[in-house]
This record gives structure tokens, C-alpha cells and sequence, in this order.
């Protein structure tokens, strides 16, 4: 088919979708709390699985407790064009974070199938498991795993005290057999993402849609300050090594390097999102606190500048305050630039639905990083409203809901083509 002639997804429909998951783990502020394994992810996966098949897809669950759901092709020997999102959140995130692209995904496929339109392909849907990073060291879990790029994480414990291997059977999954998610996972033709800008540029250019160019780089390092408790009203000043102390110069310093190491990239961040601080007691100096770094640069050398930048501010708010610092790599992705036949069949798509197709880079991190290691993959962004996101403020409008997923479902029949 033609894409002129292409159907309009039903935007009421996929608003009302948005709307009932965004009920799921719903916080009082109008945000949601669904981290990976929560009994929220659990509870929107549940709903997924059936959504899926009332709409006849055949649905299955993957080592990785990902959702697969899939309507045959025509053509039997077609690999599939793969589309989808996560269902997770960070703690009291957004509604629209994740879950947008899993619904835009859901509502390209209703219109397929309401519209009796048979695809070349088999056009396959998929959930990814736990896509936001976790203190305890998983992040893109789902989306990891199908591209053979899942570390080791089966015996980090969660904050409930189940290691990742017991929560991830919970949902289905099975650690035993993670290594063989990839293959599960059958032939890919393409990878598409929809999601949320999560910055102001849209809405700067009065646009509703944008193609993603790039994903910068993400590097993560836990770092440990080790000092000395003691008690809060008897050690003196000058005797004391305060671990907090260090924690919070190394903080600060943090929050430099982008202007400083890396001022060639004015996209570059520098961010400490995650302490723990012990005993964390108001009458206790801190003897240990544990933070987590956040790094991100689209150049490369950037990236490593700030790498380097905070490994030495650490080392330097360790002396300043008489306090033991190790460092140590939590998470090291590199940037990644999206296939350029996809982006053009993305902006072409944008074009018909009425945007300019602009392309735009990206300072968040993504499922759709790892499936460009599996096949051709691109994003399409969705103007949200202030940039607003990892809040529970995020909002986005149903017309521009609407827009993705028609360019999304013009994208796959030109793929299909
Ligand atoms: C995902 O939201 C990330 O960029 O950390
Ligand atoms: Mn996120
Ligand atoms: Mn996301």
C-alpha cells in the first residue's frame, strides 16, 4: 500500500490507552512509580499481555520477561519490523516515558488489523523490561538482553531484598535462560521507537515531531567514600573524617566538569543522582557514602574527559577531607547514530503528517541504542510540554500522540514496501 493512502490511527482510542496505563502505578500527583519488577511494571505488562490478545496478536513472554507480541506477514521467510518502548518508570516519573512508544506501537497495530491491511512482513510489537537505570545496576535491561549485551546482574539485590534473578521470574522471565533472548527474539528488519522528547526543542520550533539523529554516550561510576563514624557532638572539628564531607565537594565538582573538561560539547551533563549515605544518622559523622555518577557526551572524547574529570575530583574531595575513595564503572555506553535509511523513512513519514522532519539529537538514553546492534533502528520524538520529564508533571497532547502514531504506522508500510 501506499502511504498516501494510508489509514489515520484512531487518536481517541490511543489516548484512552495512555490514560488507563497511566493509572497503573499512578502516584497522587498525577505521575507514576513502576520500576523494573514493581508490582506496577508487573500490573502494566499483565494489561499489555491482554490488550495483545484481544487484539489477536500471538504474545509470548521472553527470558527477559520482555512482551513480544507479533501479527504474521504475508511473506513467511520476512524478518520482522520490530516496534516498541518500555512500561517502567523512575520512581514518581511520567505517564508518557516509556509507555508512549509501547501504545503508539499497540495503536499502529489496532489500525492494521481494524483496517484488514496485510503487511509483507510479520510486524511484531515489544515491551521491554526495565528500561530506566536502578542503583543496583540495571538499566536497558530488556532491550540489553536482546542484543546480547546483558552483564551479569542475576545476583544484585533489589531494594526489597529478591535478587534480580527471583524478581525477574516473578515476571516470567528466567535467567537461565537470558543468553538465548536474542534468538528468541527471531529476525529483525527494523527497530522503531516513539518517544518523548524530554527537552524544550519542540516546542521551541513549534513542531510535534522530530527524527532522532544520535543518542549520546552514557558512562556510570559508582564511587565510594570511606571515613570514620563518630559521634556528632563529641569528635572535634579538626579530627573528624567526614565521608559526606567528601560526597558533597565531589558533588559540586561534579556538576563543573561540562563546563570545564568538556566545553567543546554544550550538550554535555555531569550529574550525582544517587547517595547513600551511612549510618544517616542526624547525631552520627558519615563514615561511608556511596554515589552514583551520570555522564553523557554525543563526542566521545568529551565522554572520556568527564570520566577522567570525575575520577580526579574524587581522588581530590577524598584528600581534602582524610577520606578512602574507590571508583568503579557502573555502566559505559557509547554513543550511537541511527541508521540513515530509517531516519529517512522517519522524516518522510513526519512530512506527510504534517511536521518539516527535522532531526534531533538525543540526551537520553534509550532501548532502541541496543536494537541498533541487531538491525537498522530509528526514534521519532514527541514534543512534550516544558521539557518536562522524569516528573510527574510530564505531559504531552493527544493530537501529538496521534501524529507519532500515524507516522509510525506510515513508517512500517514504507519499510514493508
Ligand atoms: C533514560 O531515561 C535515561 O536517559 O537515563
Ligand atoms: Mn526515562
Ligand atoms: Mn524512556
Amino acid at each position: 500500500m501506499s502511504t498516501t493512502e494510508a489509514p489515520r490511527v484512531d487518536g481517541a482510542r490511543l489516548w484512552e490507552s495512555l490514560q488507563r496505563y497511566g493509572r497503573i502505578g499512578a502516584t497522587p500527583d498525577g505521575g507514576v512509580t513502576r520500576p523494573i519488577f514493581s508490582v506496577g511494571e508487573r500490573e502494566a505488562r499483565a494489561r499489555l499481555v491482554a490488550d495483545c490478545h484481544a487484539l489477536g496478536l500471538q504474545v509470548r513472554v521472553d527470558a527477559a520477561a520482555n512482551v513480544v507480541a507479533t501479527r504474521p506477514g504475508a511473506e513467511l521467510a520476512l524478518p520482522a519490523i520490530l516496534l516498541g518502548s518500555h512500561l517502567d518508570s523512575v520512581p514518581n516519573g511520567g505517564r508518557y516515558d516509556g509507555a508512549l512508544g509501547v501504545l503508539c506501537a499497540l495503536e499502529a497495530l489496532r489500525t492494521l488489523v481494524q483496517h484488514d491491511i496485510t503487511t509483507r512482513h510479520p510486524v511484531r510489537l515489544i515491551s521491554f523490561t526495565g528500561e530506566e537505570a536502578t542503583p543496583y545496576g540495571t538499566s536497558t535491561f530488556g532491550s540489553r538482553a536482546v542484543s546480547g549485551r546483558l552483564t551479569d546482574v542475576a545476583a544484585n539485590r533489589l531494594p526489597d531484598g529478591r535478587t534480580v534473578r527471583e524478581a525477574l521470574a516473578a515476571c516470567g522471565g528466567d535467567w537461565d535462560r537470558i543468553a538465548e533472548a536474542l534468538d528468541e527474539l527471531g529476525p529483525v528488519a527494523f527497530f522503531l521507537e516513539a518517544h518523548i522528547e524530554q527537552g524544550r526543542r519542540l516546542e521551541e520550533a513549534g513542531q510535534a515531531l522530530a527524527v532522532v539523529s544520535a543518542v549520546c554516550g552514557i558512562y556510570r561510576q559508582r564511587v565510594a567514600f570511606a571515613g570514620e563514624a563518630g559521634h556528632a557532638g563529641t569528635v572535634a572539628m579538626g579530627e573528624r573524617r567526614d565521608a559526606l564531607r567528601a560526597a558533597a565537594r565531589f558533588v559540586l565538582a561534579v556538576g563543573e566538569l561540562p563546563g570545564t573538561v568538556a566545553a567543546a560539547d554544550p550538550a554535555a551533563t555531569a550529574t550525582v543522582g544517587y547517595l547513600e549515605v551511612a549510618p544517616n544518622s542526624p547525631n552520627v559523622i558519615p563514615g561511608a557514602v556511596t554515589a552514583v555518577t551520570d555522564l553523557r557526551s554525543g563526542d566521545p572524547a568529551m565522554l572520556a574527559a568527564l570520566v577522567a574529570g570525575a575520577a580526579s575530583a574524587a581522588a581530590d574531595a577524598g584528600a581534602r577531607e582524610g577520606v578512602r575513595v574507590s571508583v568503579g564503572t557502573v555502566l559505559d555506553q557509547a554513543p550511537v547514530v541511527f541508521d540513515r535509511g530509517v531516519r529517512l523513512a522517519l522524516a518522510a513519514a513526519v512530512r506527510e503528517v504534517g511536521g518539516d522532519g527535522r532531526e534531533l539529537s538525543s540526551g537520553a538514553g534509550h532501548d532502541a541504542v541496543h536494537l541498533g546492534a541487531v538491525a537498522p533502528a530509528g526514534m521519532l520524538f514527541v514534543r512534550c510540554a516544558g521539557g518536562v520529564s522524569h516528573n510527574p508533571a510530564e505531559s504531552i497532547t493527544p493530537e501529538d500522540a496521534a501524529l507519532a502514531a500515524d507516522a509510525l504506522l506510515r513508517t512500517i508500510l514504507t519499510l514493508d514496501a
